[in-house]
């Protein structure tokens, strides 16, 4: 058995603040809006999971069938003793690379769920016994107290979650990246690529309608955290490309004009007919753009590989 640590960075009662903050800033905007991070409670997460089996979801199989691919390349290419997985959840995807990396001294899964991450650690350290399993409870979004460990370093991020942060935030959520790595160190990037409007959108327009339940998932959570009386039955799921901008966008459309109270808040939130809160922007990348934005965070994008037919990219770029 080798060694596992889990170390929490989050104060008590920081998702509970986060969240009231979020609601009320979103709700009382126009338009209104809420960050796709609500999405994920045990039963949003189990949604996902189906979201990612569903034969419209091309993102997960793309990447996966990148990384079984590509694993021995990106091992050798970074040479690294310390893997630092952004949002690790259940890590399922990274044991091809960890496995792949000989070298491998300490893996450090992030994430805001200590239940995928004391699951995956413990998984971990049985199937490699001598590597060192330093799990963190954290925000990826916030700064990070790294556990001090061999080098060379490298972060991880993958699933395209970033597509889910707008561009200001990607721009800073990169230069934070850049702030853990010493030049030399590098970053592993999933990137959902542009593609045609209707793979897109069925992509997140399920026949099923799992989607659907999964963009609603956010309604349920603010009535159980902050004791709303949204009925989720009573908003339509929406899922749209803009063309523009390159970002689908997740919306909940009020089938009827109605109010919404939220007690925690001590607010009162009207809807129109038809209104619509967005709930989810994720974004679509070209490696142009990608170069750009990685550049712009001092990271060189040195190695692009996509699935087979294109549709997802994995990328590596290196701190200067
Ligand atoms: C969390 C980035 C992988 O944006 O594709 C899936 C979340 N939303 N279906 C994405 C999601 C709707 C997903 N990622």
């Amino acid at each position: 058995m080798s060694p596992f640590r889990l170390t929490r960075t989050l104060p008590e009662d920081a998702a509970g603040a986060a969240l009231r903050a979020d609601v009320r800033a979103g709700l009382t905007g126009s338009p209104k809006t809420l960050p796709p991070k609500w999405f994920y409670d045990a039963r949003g997460s189990e949604l996902f999971e189906e979201i990612t089996a569903l034969p419209e979801y091309y993102p997960t199989r793309a990447e996966r069938e990148i990384l079984l691919a590509r694993s021995g390349e990106i091992a050798a290419a970074s040479g690294a003793r310390t893997l630092v997985e952004l949002g690790s959840g259940s890590s399922e995807k990274t044991r091809h690379l960890i496995a792949a990396l000989d070298g491998l001294h300490t893996y450090v899964p992030v994430d805001v769920s200590e239940s995928a991450l004391t699951g995956a650690g413990r998984a971990l350290a049985a199937e490699r016994p001598g590597l060192e399993v330093h799990a963190l409870v954290a925000d990826f979004t916030a700064e990070l107290p790294l556990p001090d460990t061999p080098g060379p370093r490298l972060v991880a991020f993958l699933g395209g979650t970033i597509g889910n942060l707008l561009p200001a935030e990607r721009a800073a959520f990169l230069a934070s990246v850049r702030a853990l790595l010493a030049p030399g160190d590098a970053l592993l990037l999933g990137t959902d690529l542009v593609k045609d409007v209707r793979t897109l959108v069925r992509a997140y327009d399920d026949a099923a309608g799992v989607t659907a339940a999964f963009n609603k998932n956010v309604l349920h959570v603010v009535d159980r955290e902050l004791g709303a009386d949204f009925d989720p039955d009573a908003f339509d799921h929406v899922a749209l490309w803009d063309a523009e901008r390159e970002w689908i966008e997740m919306r909940l459309r009020s089938r009827v004009a109605q109010s919404v109270k939220i007690p925690a808040l001590e607010l009162v939130v009207d809807f129109a007919e038809g209104e619509e809160l967005r709930t989810e922007v994720s974004a679509k990348f070209r490696r142009e753009g990608v170069r750009a934005e990685l550049s712009a965070a001092g990271l060189e994008l040195s190695r692009w590989w996509t699935d087979g037919e294109g549709r997802f990219a994995l990328s590596l770029s290196v701190a200067r």
